[in-house]
């Protein structure tokens, strides 16, 4: 949850710390810091963002070609200054960064307490590099055997970099349960929590496997053992990932660019993979398990957040498409409950990042309970797609704001896919309903340019109602986990109330909410209940709420009884939530921009959840 990057080679390091360390606020930003050596161990540190942090070492000495940056996402200990990281040994020798939490970092703590440590700080991480310090004078070790021991002894989740005062020429990095990528230059090194920090500097990565420890010496390069002592080859990949895309390429905001680059994304998901006359899905990535997709007794769907609403679109496109019941789970809820999973089950684990602790917990879980587990992941060479059996990436590009949008698209159409295959091969479905959905998801990427051309009528209704305190989304079949999107959307980036309902839900409760201060989004677009929302629409009329109705291109009924529409074009009703999603994501940009929050880095958030 925070982001974390090192340096060691020929260049300053401070200016590559500080450039990294912008890229990788999106994954927290309640401080930050840098630890350089030059001589001496220099620390910068302060509560607020990285822009705070260069006002804070302007005119001072930022000198050296070795040094570690961090970007906090406060888990343990508010988010001041004290204790944002870089954090420090007993001796001050020894600087640390960390992103994860150590669990059993209280007995640790009482233990080295009693030992005559001083803790500066009310960090999990300050008592990971005491100890490190502690091991490294009590044993007589080197500093990575140090690190090996300590690491040993933690219970918990880390990414961690450790710089040493006595070692200028040396990084160490590790990882367990929190992601690390280390970059090979021409005599240079960076080791960070994702690929954008070093993209114009090298495209040869190593990405660490749990319980591995790089050693990054500037003149002997990289080595990679386990915590257990065992000497890694490492595995040298290419970096696909170009500098444009991490960029905001004149949008405003990050999620302004992300919501426009879905025409795009869309199709980046769909490339390769419906194919020919006859619209024949492949899916590489999950080819060999064909078999046991077709013959899957259950689907059980995995996610947080987004990606969770996105997976219940899969409920409703797996069970009208191909048959198979499916049930949708939080992953926070699954991994402690002891599910009832049989090994005809597919577990499927969505997520944007492939990080989130709950999802790779709840991963693992169905894992020791013989499950065969799919992973739907946008980051390449995350956790979750190396913990699942096999999956296929949603090949978004990068998202960076905080809310997810094209992610949301791109699971929705990776899950309409395996439907569509799946479906076709079992005999659920008609091979002329089969192409008619096909050459359709074909469509979708310019239909969505086309929603995207009520930009500025979007933006004017925003205008009406930024003010209000709450918003009522309602939504039936695909369109209801769309409705439960529309509302996370505006509660995460405009601190608004919202909530999202099935439409027909609302008579037993929400409805006693409704006045003419209660605007309600009403998803209504032309589908098999399109006469049952009509009457949801008079139902709030007649209690003076205010409408906002996404309706279909053609519709003039609901027109006369919406205080405003947004149109969006015809399709495949299992298609609705790839286009009708669009509006509602524009809706609650403006509003956070008209409201003037940070869109896209939203308060108390970060965009991967690595802790519980
Ligand atoms: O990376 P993941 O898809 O696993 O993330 C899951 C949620 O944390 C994420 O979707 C979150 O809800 C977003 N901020 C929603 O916009």
């Amino acid at each position: 949850m925070c982001g974390i990057v090192g340096y060691i080679g020929h260049r300053e390091a401070y200016p590559v710390l500080i450039k990294g360390l912008h890229r990788l606020e999106y994954r927290g930003y309640d401080s930050a810091g840098v630890a350089l050596i030059n001589g001496d161990l220099r620390i910068y540190k302060i509560a607020g963002k990285v822009s705070e942090l260069e006002k804070e070492t302007e005119g001072k000495n930022t000198h050296g070609t070795c040094g570690i940056g961090h970007t906090r996402w406060a888990t343990h200990g508010e988010p001041n200054t004290r204790n944002a990281h870089p954090h420090v040994s007993e001796s001050k020798n020894l600087a640390i960064i960390h992103n994860g939490i150590i669990e059993n970092y209280a007995p640790l703590k009482t233990e080295l307490k009693k030992r005559g440590h001083a803790f500066l700080s009310d960090t999990d991480t300050e008592v990971l590099i005491h100890l490190i310090e502690d091991i490294q004078l009590n044993e007589k070790v080197d500093l990575v055997e140090a690190v090996r021991i300590a690491l040993n002894q933690v219970i918990g989740a880390y990414a961690i970099v450790i710089v040493s005062k006595d070692e200028p020429d040396m990084l160490i990095a590790a990882r367990k349960s929190s992601p690390m990528v280390v970059g090979i230059g021409e005599g240079e090194y960076f080791v960070a929590s994702d690929a954008s920090p070093l993209i114009e500097y090298t495209r040869n990565v190593v990405y660490l496997n749990d319980e591995e420890i790089a050693i990054v010496r500037r003149d002997k390069g990289l080595e990679i053992i386990t915590i257990h002592n065992e000497t890694i080859t490492p595995y040298l990949q290419e970096l696909q990932m170009q500098l444009d895309m991490i960029e905001k390429g004149g949008y405003d905001h990050y999620m302004l660019k992300e919501i426009y680059e879905q025409p795009n994304s869309i199709m980046d998901s769909m490339r390769g993979r419906l194919i020919g006359s006859r619209n024949t899905i492949v899916l590489g990535g999950i080819k060999e398990y064909e078999k046991k997709l077709t013959n899957a007794k259950r689907m059980i769907i995995i996610g947080c957040g987004t990606s969770w609403h996105a997976g219940l679109v899969g409920e409703y496109l797996f069970e009208d498409i191909a048959r198979i019941p499916t049930e949708v789970e939080y992953a926070s809820e699954f991994r402690y409950r002891n599910p009832v999973i049989n090994e005809d089950d597919i577990v499927i684990a969505i997520s944007q990042s492939g990080e989130t602790a709950d999802t790779l917990a709840a991963v693992e879980l169905a894992k020791t309970k013989g499950a065969t587990i799919f992973g739907i992941c946008n980051v390449v060479g995350s956790s979750i797609p190396r913990a699942t059996h096999a999956g296929s990436y949603t090949h978004a590009g990068p998202e960076i704001g905080v809310a997810s949008t094209k992610a949301f698209t791109a699971q929705v159409t990776v899950l309409t896919l395996m439907a569509l295959a799946i479906g076709r091969k079992r005999g659920t479905i008609t091979e002329s309903k089969y192409q008619s959905i096909a050459i359709e998801l074909s469509k979708i990427p310019e239909k969505v340019q086309e929603v995207l051309k009520s930009n500025a009528h979007i933006r004017q209704i925003a205008e009406e109602y930024a003010h209000v305190q709450n918003f009522l989304y309602l939504g039936r079949g695909y369109n209801f986990p769309v409705a439960l999107e529309g509302a996370l959307k505006l509660k995460e980036i405009s601190y608004i109330h919202a909530e999202g309902y099935p439409a027909a839900e609302m008579k037993h409760g929400p409805i006693a909410l409704i006045d003419e201060n209660m605007p309600v989004v009403v998803m209504a677009t032309n589908m098999s209940a399109h006469d049952k929302i009509v009457s949801n629409i008079q139902e709030i009329r007649a209690r003076k709420g205010r409408i906002i109705a996404i309706i279909s291109e053609n519709d003039e009924v609901i027109e006369e009884m919406a205080e405003h529409v947004i149109r969006i074009p015809d399709t495949e009703e299992s298609l609705t939530p790839l286009l009708s999603v669009i509006p509602l994501q524009l809706l609650a940009y403006h509003i956070a921009v008209i409201l003037g929050r940070n869109v896209d880095q939203p308060r108390n958030l970060a965009k991967s959840v690595t802790v519980e």
